[in-house]
């Protein structure tokens, strides 16, 4: 025969792990806790390691001379990746069949050992590897779709769609239980009714489970409600942040020209092909005839055979005489007035200020908002480039009684008819 003990203790379980179950969907659906530190400590540290170290044969979204590393905490352990990256040849040896795999798919080449990284310096390397010069996710879903060999955002958006999968396998593997857990004490309500009790016992049995009052329990209606509110705001907040703004926009492009193997690797300066960018309001985009200068003589990369599918396109166009028809990246609405030889030219600001790490991109993604506030904020904080340009020698004169050097505000940054229509 049953005792009350363990009917309350049964009931005390259900109520528990109703509790439990809200709380878990709650800790999953906002468990973002990385496995390795993204502190931009963390990161810059790592990237110089990086670059010393691991860059002649690794890019992080895309494979080179080994295997894109961005993702390896989430294809692997942490402790595996610090294994193999201090001594590869030993996880090797020790016949892991991961890493007999890869070592076959890189035809048996020899990643060199890393036995001097300490365990900190193993763990900023990582933080670089998972979160270093990461480009937006919108953008990385789209480069993915682009990149050469369609593999620049391996790691990208997978391991949040694991997470989406785990919760809702949880959630559905919880509401299983508690519905087992319900019928189990429907069957030993049933069976105690059958036997004879005394009048407490009849009382306790009779007050039935009741659903409703959990779900009207005031502690189940705080959860849920932080839960909404929350994910609500998130959902809000990062809307509003994102209207209208392209941040991260990178389209694909009909041919996938390289700004990595171009302006990277082959060092072109970025004026050979944008020719506008010292001397008018527009950088351009340079014509067939200019990639012709080279590619009459270069129809293929190094080491393939044939003419290049990319670089035949090339050849359609100047045939044809038909332009190629790029996808327009960084666009500012009309009302507004943007003037590149202003800039670069007078002001001797950088591409890269604005534009990110050209050189190193396989795809041109935006890198800046490009909205007002970023025009604008740069204009309060930057110093006019004063030094050999007569026509600020009068300005800088009347400004000496200032203690602030002469910014882009002082000379008109901050009017709304110089970038206005
Ligand atoms: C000389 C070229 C070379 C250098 C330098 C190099 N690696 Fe590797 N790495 C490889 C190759 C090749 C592989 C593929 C496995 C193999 O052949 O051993 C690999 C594999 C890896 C893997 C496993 C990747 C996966 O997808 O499972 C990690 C992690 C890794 N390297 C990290 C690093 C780090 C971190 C550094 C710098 C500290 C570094 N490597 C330096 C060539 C190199
Ligand atoms: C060999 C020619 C060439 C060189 C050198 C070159 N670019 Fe480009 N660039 C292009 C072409 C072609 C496009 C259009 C296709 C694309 O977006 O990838 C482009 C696009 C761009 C865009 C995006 C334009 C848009 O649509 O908004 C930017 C920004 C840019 N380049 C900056 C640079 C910078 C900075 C450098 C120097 C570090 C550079 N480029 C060097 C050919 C070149
Ligand atoms: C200053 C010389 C130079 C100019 C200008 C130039 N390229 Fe190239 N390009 C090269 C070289 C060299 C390679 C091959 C690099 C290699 O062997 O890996 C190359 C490779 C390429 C490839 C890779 C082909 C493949 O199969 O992967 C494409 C695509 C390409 N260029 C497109 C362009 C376009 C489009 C332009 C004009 C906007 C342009 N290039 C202008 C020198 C140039
Ligand atoms: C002060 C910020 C800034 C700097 C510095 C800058 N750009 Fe731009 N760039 C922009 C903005 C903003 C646009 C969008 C312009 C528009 O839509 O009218 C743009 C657009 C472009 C485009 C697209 C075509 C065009 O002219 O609209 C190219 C190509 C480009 N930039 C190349 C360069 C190169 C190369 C350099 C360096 C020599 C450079 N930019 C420096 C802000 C900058
Ligand atoms: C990285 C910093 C930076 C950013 C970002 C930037 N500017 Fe500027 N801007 C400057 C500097 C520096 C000058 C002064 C150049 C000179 O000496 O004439 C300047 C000058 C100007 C001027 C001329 C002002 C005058 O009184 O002569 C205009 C117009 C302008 N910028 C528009 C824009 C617009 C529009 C944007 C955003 C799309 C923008 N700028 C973004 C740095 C910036
Ligand atoms: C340094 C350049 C700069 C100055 C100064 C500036 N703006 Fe703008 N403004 C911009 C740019 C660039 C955009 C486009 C931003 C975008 O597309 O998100 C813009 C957009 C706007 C818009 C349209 C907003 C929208 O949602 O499309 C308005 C309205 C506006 N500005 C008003 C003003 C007023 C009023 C002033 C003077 C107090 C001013 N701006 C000064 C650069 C400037």
């Amino acid at each position: 025969m049953l005792s009350k003990r363990s009917l309350v203790g049964v009931r005390l379980n259900f109520h528990t792990l109703a509790v439990l179950f809200f709380l878990l969907i709650g800790t999953q659906a906002f468990a973002a806790d990385p496995a390795v530190s993204d502190s931009d400590e963390a990161v810059a540290a790592g990237k110089s390691l990086f670059n010393a170290n691991c860059k002649t044969c690794h890019k992080l979204d895309q494979k080179a001379i080994g295997p894109a590393l961005r993702g390896i905490t989430e294809r692997r352990s942490i402790d595996w990746a610090k294994r193999f990256i201090k001594n590869s040849q030993a996880v090797i040896a020790s016949g892991d069949e991961y890493a007999v795999a890869l070592y076959a798919e890189y035809n048996n080449t020899n990643m060199p050992a890393h036995e001097f990284l300490s365990d900190g310096d193993l763990d900023n390397l990582l933080s670089y590897i998972e979160y270093g010069d990461k480009v937006d996710p919108a953008a990385q879903a789209a480069a993915g779709a682009v990149g050469a060999d369609g593999e620049v955002a391996a790691g990208g958006g997978v391991p949040s769609e694991y997470l989406t999968i785990i919760v809702v396998v949880l959630v559905i593997v919880l509401l299983l239980i508690l519905i087992v857990l319900g019928l189990i004490i429907s069957v030993l309500t049933k069976y105690i009714d059958k036997q004879d009790l005394d009048e407490d016992d009849k009382e306790f049995v009779s007050q039935k489970f009741n659903f409703g009052k959990v779900l009207k329990s005031d502690g189940f209606i705080i959860i849920v409600t932080a839960l909404v509110v929350a994910l609500v705001a998130k959902t809000a907040i990062d809307g509003l942040y994102s209207v209208g703004v392209q941040q991260g926009y990178a389209p694909t492009q009909p041919i996938a020209y390289s700004h990595a193997l171009h302006a990277g690797q082959l060092e072109i300066a970025c004026q050979y092909c944008h020719t506008g960018v010292e001397i008018g309001k527009s950088a351009n985009i340079p014509s067939p005839n200019i990639c012709m200068n080279c590619h009459t003589h270069v129809q293929n990369v190094q080491g393939k055979e044939g003419i290049s599918p990319e670089i035949q396109k090339i050849y359609d166009a100047v045939d044809n005489n038909k332009p190629i028809e790029w996808v327009r990246v960084h666009n500012l609405p009309d009302l507004a007035y943007f003037n590149h030889s202003q800039h670069v030219k007078v002001g001797g600001i950088e591409c890269q200020t604005c534009h990110g790490p050209i050189e190193e991109m396989e795809v041109v993604y935006q890198h800046s908002s490009l909205t007002m506030g970023w025009c604008i904020d740069c204009h309060r904080q930057t110093e006019i480039a004063s030094a050999g340009n007569e026509y600020y020698d009068k300005l800088v004169q009347l400004h000496s009684d200032s203690k602030d050097a002469l910014k882009v505000k002082d000379i008109g940054g901050l009017e709304c008819a110089k970038c206005h229509y």
